[in-house]
């Protein structure tokens, strides 16, 4: 397919200068390499790996995933070699391929966070975002994200050890979207993800002589059924950082896209429609620059 068009549709997320505010979802694009059959990956703003720890997770057993209405519900727990075979296996291939790229990481403990950062600082990983939906295994399982004085601690640790482009990639499941953004903002973040999958169950019944059998599955919903959230969740967020905003949830078609911006993304990413449409996220690049053709913009900056 490759670029129709030479708009500029170019963002700074940080330190990053991304050639178009198109970036694939943690989690929902492998390490990149999955979808070079598809996509010139290289056509993309950037992507984000998928979930890394410091040692090698086996993720939860099957069943892992679950379609509902408009969405995907996912109990993966993490599946991944570790930060240490990332660096070793993946890591060279993504530099050959020249694309920017963000490395997900995610922790158990505060600890486990900032050696995460620490390693991406020395070697000399230009990006990070922090999945801050752990469960803090410290501090009684409690999501990292969800406690203010937590989050502010962790962030700021971070930052501490880690120069590159920082991203803090918020939960939906809080009441005070605000608070914890300015939170993160203050900690020294320099980017703000939002929103990661939502908090849902699947219910299925079967009726056996007379009885019913309940099955369930929990995890995080993803796709379209989650856009009204997160939309509002930014509209929430905006007026009280300056930072840049990375929307996401259900994005599909352009207009997703364009309702994101409006609302004040920066970027966006594209996670649950990865695996509908491999080609969707360079197929949003060009759909995006023609939106802007049509309209007669010369940049993505003149759009909202
Ligand atoms: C199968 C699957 C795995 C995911 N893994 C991660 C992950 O490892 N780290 C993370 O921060 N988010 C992860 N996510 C969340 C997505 O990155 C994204 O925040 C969420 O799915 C909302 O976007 P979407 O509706 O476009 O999928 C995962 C989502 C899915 C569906």
């Amino acid at each position: 397919m490759g670029l129709k068009h030479n708009i500029d549709l170019s963002v700074n997320i940080g330190k990053l200068k991304l050639k178009n505010p198109i970036i694939t979802a943690s989690g929902t694009f492998g390490y990149a390499d999955e979808f070079d059959e598809y996509i010139d990956v290289s056509s993309l703003g950037a992507i984000v790996t998928k979930g890394i720890t410091l040692e090698p997770w086996k993720g939860n057993p099957q069943p892992r995933v679950q379609d509902v209405n408009n969405g995907l519900i996912n109990r993966i727990g993490l599946e991944n070699m570790g930060i240490y075979s990332f660096i070793e296996q993946k890591l060279p291939i993504l530099r050959k391929k020249n694309i920017s790229f963000i490395i997900n990481i995610a922790g158990s403990s505060e600890e486990e966070y900032v050696k995460l950062a620490k390693i991406s600082q020395d070697n000399s990983i230009e990006a990070i975002e922090l999945n801050l939906s752990c469960p803090n295994v410290k501090q009684g399982c409690l999501e990292f994200g969800k406690d203010p004085d937590t989050l502010y601690r962790l962030v700021s640790s971070i930052r501490e050890v880690y120069q590159g482009t920082l991203i803090a990639k918020l939960t939906s499941n809080i009441s005070y979207p605000a608070q914890m953004a300015e939170l993160v903002q203050k900690a020294g973040a320099d980017a703000i993800s939002a929103i990661n999958t939502v908090k849902a169950m699947h219910v299925s019944l079967n009726c056996n002589n007379n009885k019913f059998e309940k099955t369930i599955i929990q995890g995080g919903l993803s796709g379209p059924a989650i856009k009204p959230i997160s939309l509002s969740f930014i509209n929430e967020i905006r007026p009280v950082v300056d930072i840049p905003i990375i929307g996401m949830g259900g994005i599909t078609y352009v207009q997703d896209v364009l309702e994101f911006l409006s609302v004040g993304a920066n970027a966006l990413q594209i996670g649950t429609a990865n695996f509908t449409h491999p080609t969707i996220s360079e197929q949003l690049v060009d759909d995006l620059g023609e939106i802007l053709i049509k309209n007669n913009k010369k940049s993505l900056k003149e759009m909202f």
